[in-house]
């Protein structure tokens, strides 16, 4: 296997881009794929500045690694979860890397935020510890990112992350979430008034053309330390399971992730585009924050209603304990 540009030794084939790529070149290529990114889909530019959510894996520190390496103003934001010596490897790797590309790193912890962590918020409310999980970080990065004067939040969701998400969507017919698909989600202000500041940054993805295979390579010849290991509380997540679903089609039909999910940028998210562009977007009565309007007069934001759940009980005396870790379904 030679590579395509110096016909030197390659490290990674790209069967979809029928090609291969030394380790020098794999960096080129990566780099310019996210460059393409940001260009097609116009996600900044480089007076802005960037809040990348960084998790101490491969995806947020190869992508930050890009940014700051493609020119652009680039703040790591790493939001400690509290789930034992997994938060605390992963805080250590994003710190690390930091420190190594003499970059700013913000460190937050919702224990410190709000008393409480993801495992405690699981066994307090009942839910799921991925779905408290993803309320509060996209509570904590919007708020970080508007508090500290951020243009853009910045996420490293990959391309298999996107057609897994979108796999679900349809699965499930969500049309709702099918609504919000998209690889930047624009600003919202509140009520809709233009010239208002924003309520909810700009979002967007710059890893969409970028697989998680070439996402690890990249890290790995980037000589990037991330945290190999998976969060713990994600056994039996369904978005494992769509993932080795759509692998298992692009191992014997290269190209299928990337038809999957550009195809339906192209020739369907159009559809249901109103979904999103129609809610209204309020300050929640409890904490100011933006929240959908949906009907009531006096709306209180999921998050707040969330904490006071977990936070009334405990004080009725439900002590947390770590949930039980469900049994992966094959
Ligand atoms: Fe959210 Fe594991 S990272 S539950
Ligand atoms: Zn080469
Ligand atoms: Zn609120």
């Amino acid at each position: 296997m030679r590579c395509k540009v110096c016909l030197e030794h390659a490290v990674v084939d790209i069967r979809r881009h029928n090609a291969a790529f030394c380790g020098p070149h794999l960096l080129d290529h990566i780099r310019n794929q996210v460059a393409r990114a940001i260009k097609e889909f116009k996600m900044f530019g480089h007076d802005d500045r960037l809040l990348v959510a960084a998790s101490g894996g491969k995806d947020s520190l190869a992508l930050w690694d890009i940014l700051l390496a493609l020119g652009y103003d680039a703040t790591g934001f790493y939001l400690s979860l509290g789930i034992g010596g997994y938060s605390s490897r992963s805080r250590k790797a994003a710190e690390d890397f930091a420190a190594s590309r003499g970059a700013k790193l913000i460190v937050r912890s919702l224990e410190d935020e709000h008393g409480y962590t993801v495992p405690e918020l699981a066994q307090l409310t009942g839910r799921v510890p991925c779905s408290g999980c993803g309320l509060n970080k996209r509570y904590e990065f919007n708020r970080a990112a508007l508090e500290e004067g951020f243009d853009v939040l910045v996420t490293g969701h990959n391309l298999d992350d996107e057609v897994a998400t979108l796999f679900g969507n349809v699965l499930h017919w969500n049309i709702d979430m099918l609504g919000r698909q998209a690889p930047v989600l624009e600003e919202r202000v509140l009520g809709g008034d233009a010239g208002t500041p924003p309520a909810l940054v700009r979002k967007v993805k710059p890893l969409v053309r970028v697989a998680e295979r070439e996402s690890a390579a990249y890290a790995l010849v980037a000589g990037i330390d991330y945290i190999v290991e998976e969060c713990p509380m994600v056994d039996g997540n369904t978005q494992h399971l769509y993932k080795e679903a759509i692998t298992l089609i692009e191992e014997s039909s290269p190209g299928t992730k990337h038809q999957m999910y550009f195809g339906f940028l192209k020739r369907a998210a159009h559809h249901f585009a109103d979904q999103q562009d129609d809610a209204v977007v309020v300050a929640c009565t409890n904490c100011g924050a933006p929240t959908v309007a949906g009907g009531p007069a006096d709306p209180v934001c999921s998050f707040c209603k969330t904490k006071a759940l977990a936070h009334h009980r405990r004080d009725q005396g439900v002590t947390p304990r770590r949930p039980a870790r469900r049994r992966r379904s094959r």
